[in-house]
């Protein structure tokens, strides 16, 4: 045993390990748990009383060298065998990659949704899927209204087996407009409101480069005692200094839906000609951003609100139209077919 000691220590001595494979056949031969260590250690076991005195300081000595000379090496070789993996040096800087930008769209949202934060006005949210009391029913739409035909609407079937409440909620659509979270909210809660509502819309138009069957709407609510048209009006005002700039105009015309009276359109002065007249507001020198109207008592009443206390505004803009105006994107299209060469425009706005 003294003599195989004696080999095996000349042998660790002059071990040079030139790769982690050496290393490791090294490991394996003498500290592995079937290495040379383990067979000494068990041989050991058999050795007379006055041996084991001798011999047991000797083996605890080469168990020491066996492993000094392992741990003395083990760190060389610990990037050698992920860059012989990779083929090349790791010591060269990385290649980097691209950081995703925000979508247009994405990036519109947010400064609509900031700017009326700082009035006060919270965020809220509702499904896609609605029933026709919170897309039309609840919002004053007569029975008969041409919104709720098969031509502008996508009707879906309610999940099998699951207890519908036809009776009061009617078919289930895909909702037409983000005026369905008004009633959400307002049922849900007491007055007063001051919330927006962003999300997507569905509607069942040929696609092309100015119709979508999808968009995206930003609804405004805004329910309190003594709240005036005049409140509507310099809300609005102030949000679109904000969002196009000091001194942009704004004009209100007459208009009709069925959950507000009055109702109006609002027009701003066109932010690509400054109102000279161009393509974009067809010479007019204005374009519509959005519906609006002071909420018609009748939804109030709907969602149980006192319509004798209260009164509110409410107001609806579509996302990809005030982007329209925005970027001057001339082709609707654009916001979902996800080409990287339209998108990686918006990257420098990464948030
Ligand atoms: N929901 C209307 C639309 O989709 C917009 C609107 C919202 C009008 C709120 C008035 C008040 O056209």
């Amino acid at each position: 045993m003294q003599s195989k000691i004696t080999q095996y220590t000349s042998e660790i001595e002059t071990f040079e390990p030139k790769s982690a494979e050496e290393l490791e056949t090294y490991r394996i031969k003498f500290l592995g748990t079937k290495g040379i260590i383990k067979d000494l250690f068990d041989e050991f076991k058999a050795v007379s009383p006055e041996e084991k005195r001798i011999l047991g300081k000797v083996l605890n000595q080469f168990k020491q060298l066996a492993e000094a000379k392992f741990n003395d090496n083990k760190d060389k070789f610990i990037g050698e065998s992920i860059s012989k993996e990779a083929g090349e040096d790791l010591t060269l800087p990385g290649e980097g990659f691209e950081i995703g930008g925000r979508h247009p769209l994405s990036l519109v949202r947010k400064e609509i949704v900031e700017i009326f934060k700082r009035l006060g006005f919270v965020v809220a949210e509702g499904p896609e899927i609605e029933d026709d009391w919170h897309n039309f029913s609840a919002l004053n739409f007569p029975e008969e209204h041409p919104a709720r035909d098969m031509q502008d609407t996508f009707f879906v079937a309610p999940i099998p087996g699951e207890n519908v409440d036809t009776e009061k909620k009617g078919e289930y659509a895909l909702r037409t407009h983000t005026s369905s979270v008004q009633v959400r909210l307002m049922e849900a809660g007491k007055p007063p409101f001051r919330a927006l509502m962003p999300g997507r819309v569905y509607r069942n138009e040929a696609i092309s480069a100015r119709a979508h069957c999808f968009f995206h709407q930003v609804e405004g609510l805004y329910v309190d005692e003594n709240v005036s048209f005049a409140d509507l009006k310099q809300t609005l005002y102030y949000f679109v200094q904000e969002l196009y700039g000091e001194g942009t105009k704004v004009r209100f015309r007459p208009s009709y839906f069925p959950f507000t009276e009055p109702s109006a359109e609002m027009d701003i002065s066109c932010t690509i000609c400054g109102g000279s007249g161009c393509q974009m507001c067809k010479q007019s020198g204005w374009v519509e951003i959005l519906g609006c109207g002071m909420i018609d008592p009748n939804v109030l009443d709907n969602v149980n609100i006192d319509s004798k206390k209260y009164t509110g505004f409410a107001f609806g803009m579509g996302i990809e139209r005030i982007t329209n105006l925005k970027y001057q994107i001339k082709d609707l299209r654009l916001f979902s077919e996800n080409d990287v060469r339209f998108l990686k425009q918006f990257q420098t706005e990464v948030v």
